[in-house]
């Protein structure tokens, strides 16, 4: 695990000039987040926090957001980008986070999942922290195959970080509890939405 730590400890200072998604699909990503006064939401594997203003214009000031790294250098350049009273950044890896039980409305993994290396441990990690009728939402803004194509050209520890087909993760949901409630594995999008 230090391995890839220091990996992305090392991409962050160069992370924001990589290519990004458009904004519309990051909307269409956070627009599977519930909505209600007070939601508590995590951004697991936040990186330098792209995602944190799509999340924050979808649940509003009421919301409290949980952006969530372990690399130390990804969550700097993310702190110095976004200051809100209801975010809190915390330096941990996603699988153990110390939050209590069943006290969250939405985990969502942006980029995230193919890094996990042992999914079936960090599924029942999330559906742990999740309250009953909680969202997990697994999201890509491209394809698997070109992510997986990514990952292959990078080498080094994200090389075998691949996706599988989105069957093969939806099959490993309902093993931790969740149920699929929507998955898109296309040209666009690889998107998994469950609940607990
Ligand atoms: C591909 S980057 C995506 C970052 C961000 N979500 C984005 O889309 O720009 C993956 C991020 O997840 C973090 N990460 C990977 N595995 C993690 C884990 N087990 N716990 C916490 N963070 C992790 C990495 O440090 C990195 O910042």
């Amino acid at each position: 695990m230090s391995e890839r730590i220091a990996y992305f400890n090392a991409a962050a200072a160069k992370w924001d000039d990589l290519p990004k998604a458009a904004a519309d699909k990051l909307e269409y990503i956070v627009s599977f987040l519930p909505t209600h006064s007070g939601v508590q939401v995590i951004d697991a594997g936040c990186g330098t926090g792209i995602l944190l203003p799509f999340i924050r214009a979808r649940i509003g000031g009421s919301g409290q957001i949980y952006a969530v790294d372990f690399a130390a250098e990804m969550l700097k350049q993310a702190r110095a980008k976004y200051n809100w009273p209801n975010l809190t950044f915390i330096q941990s890896d996603v699988t153990s986070l110390d939050l209590p039980a069943a006290s969250i409305d939405a985990i969502i993994c942006y980029s995230l999942y193919p890094h996990l290396p042992d999914k079936e441990s960090a599924l029942s990690a999330f559906a742990r922290l999740l309250k009953p009728r909680g969202r997990l939402i697994i999201a890509h803004s491209n394809s698997r195959q070109a992510i997986n194509e990514i990952h292959q050209s990078l080498g080094g520890p994200v090389a075998h970080d691949l996706l599988p087909p989105v069957g093969e993760t939806a099959a490993l949901f309902s093993l931790a509890g969740l149920r699929v409630l929507k998955t898109r594995d296309d040209e666009q999008y690889y998107l998994i939405v469950a609940e607990k």
